[in-house]
């Protein structure tokens, strides 16, 4: 009987629940986006149970569509947006609140004051990390503080914290009748609350952000078949399925790329964009803003750390030029508008929405379009919205190799965005390396199913599975170098015009 790996994957935008066989080919997919909540400049949130609910219906929509039960399924792997941060009552199953996204800036307040002694880098030492918006320590606090009644119900143990994978599998696994409350390593790693070397909350922090640890889920290794337990025979999988496998989405792009060795890097565009680079077992701090997170774990072994760069819009610029502007009716149309035109018009824009994340993290920063002139049209508008991904990778992979001293010579890329082929050319011109796009592109949902598929046995080792890695196509650098260097100035000189706007 052939039998399947799920993967579901719980991104930003949309869920969704992939099956893969055992060549590693996608063989059904469901996906439902959901509704994106901006209820003030700067605040981005979205709704748990919405996220639940879409859950279920994309895991029964994959199986019906090709006809498979849960019987068929032999494990099934989570990947998720990270950072966001639920908190939910473990008797009732509700959620005290919308969930606070990883892109939402309401917690700069509370990262300011948290400054104040120790500056921005106060934790950075134990958890790789400088304070920030982005991470969800100083969101659970911030829902501690301002939600009524968690503060109490959280002393008394009945708030639960999780990131999304956590919230998911806490549904899938029993819900209010006892579901695994845990947390896999590399979304823990995304709290500033983890000890990057001894993987356990550290008390130190929890006391300073006043963070009661009964909240918190248990840490458990990204890959391993005996700590999430089984889905419910009466959850829409229909049968008792092990959970063996979750990864922060980034880190899943990671395994799906089969960045197994040290030094091997993957560049995802999705609605952020974030490059990681796999430096080994011991965690390199960063001198040059990039973070320190883990890439994975494999139950019984060592984590494997990272160097990452994150950016928080990408594709998230093309959406708005879609939905808030109106410039275009689907994001595909964004490259065709581009075409119009021979170069950005001299037009930069760079999108600090949720302030900037690496290299700068400076949550003052706001957006700005630069370098506008009448001759500007909406093609070079379009064009400045490609680009900003292609330089914002840019001030990652140069801090990345002052970091590592790893002159990374060529660049691997997966997400959304890599199906834009102007874009593709104009990375590889402005690194000056190739760039390098996999023949399967669903690199995240792979990864999940390739932790789940190494724990539960449907694959033998990480070695058997770069044999399903394959080269699709391959950019190589044409640009005039002067013409990228006055590019490259233009850029950073936008960069420096987002900055003190909010403080
Ligand atoms: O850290 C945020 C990240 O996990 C979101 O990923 O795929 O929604 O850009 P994505």
């Amino acid at each position: 009987m052939t039998r399947y790996i799920g993967a579901l994957d719980l991104g930003t935008t949309s869920n969704r629940f992939i099956l893969f066989d055992h060549q590693g080919q996608v063989v059904g997919t469901d996906q439902v986006e959901h509704e994106q909540i901006f209820p003030r400049p700067g605040w981005v949130e979205h709704d748990p149970m919405e996220i639940w609910q879409n859950t279920r219906r994309v895991i029964r929509g994959a199986m019906g569509k090709v006809g498979i039960s849960g019987k068929d399924i032999v494990a099934i792997g989570i990947t998720n947006q990270r950072e966001t941060t639920v908190v939910w009552d473990k008797k009732t199953g509700q959620p005290y609140s919308n969930a606070i996204v990883w892109q939402c800036t309401r917690t700069d307040d509370i990262c300011e004051a948290l400054e104040e002694e120790g500056g921005q880098d106060r934790f950075r030492r134990t958890t790789g990390l400088p304070l920030a918006t982005y991470f969800a320590g100083p969101k659970i606090k911030w829902i501690l503080d301002n939600v009524a009644g968690v503060k109490a119900a959280a002393d008394k143990g009945r708030a639960l914290f999780g990131t999304i994978e956590t919230w998911i599998i806490w549904q899938l696994t029993g819900g209010t009748a006892g579901g695994a409350h845990v947390s896999d390593v590399t979304n823990a790693s995304r709290t500033l609350l983890m000890d990057l070397e001894t993987l356990s909350w550290d008390e130190e922090i929890l006391k300073v952000m006043g963070i009661p640890r009964q909240m918190l889920p248990r840490i458990v290794p990204s890959i391993d078949k005996n700590t999430w337990g089984h889905t419910l025979n009466e959850g829409p999988l229909g049968a008792s399925v092990p959970v063996c496998g979750a990864l922060g989405d980034q880190q899943a792009a990671l395994v799906g790329q089969t960045c197994f060795g040290v030094g091997e890097a993957k560049n995802t565009y999705g609605t952020g964009c974030f490059m990681l680079l796999n430096t080994g077992t011991q965690p390199v701090q960063s001198a040059h803003g990039l973070l320190t997170t883990v890439g994975y774990q494999i139950s019984g072994e060592k984590p494997v750390y990272c160097l990452e760069g994150s950016i928080a819009i990408a594709g998230a610029l093309v959406q708005w030029l879609r939905d808030n502007l109106g410039l275009i009716r689907s994001a595909p149309e964004v490259e065709t508008l581009a075409r119009t035109v021979d170069d950005n018009g001299g037009a930069y824009i760079v999108p600090a929405f949720s302030g900037l994340f690496a290299p700068y993290w400076r949550s003052d920063a706001r957006g700005v379009i630069v370098g506008l002139t009448r001759y500007v049209n909406k093609g070079h508008i379009a064009r400045a919205v490609l680009e900003a991904n292609a330089y914002q990778t840019l001030d990652i992979m140069e801090a990345m190799k002052k970091d590592s001293g790893v002159d990374l010579n060529n660049l691997k890329v997966d997400g959304g965005m890599v199906a834009n082929e102007l874009l593709m050319q104009f990375q590889a011109d402005l690194l000056d390396v190739p760039v390098i796009r996999p023949a399967i592109t669903e690199t995240t949902a792979l990864g999940a199913a390739y932790a789940a598929g190494l724990a539960s046995g449907f694959w033998n080792s990480m070695a058997d599975l770069k044999q399903y890695w394959s080269e699709d196509k391959t950019w190589t650098p044409q640009m005039d170098d002067g013409v990228r260097q006055a590019g490259i100035r233009s850029w950073k000189k936008a960069v420096q015009r987002t900055f003190d706007w909010e403080r």
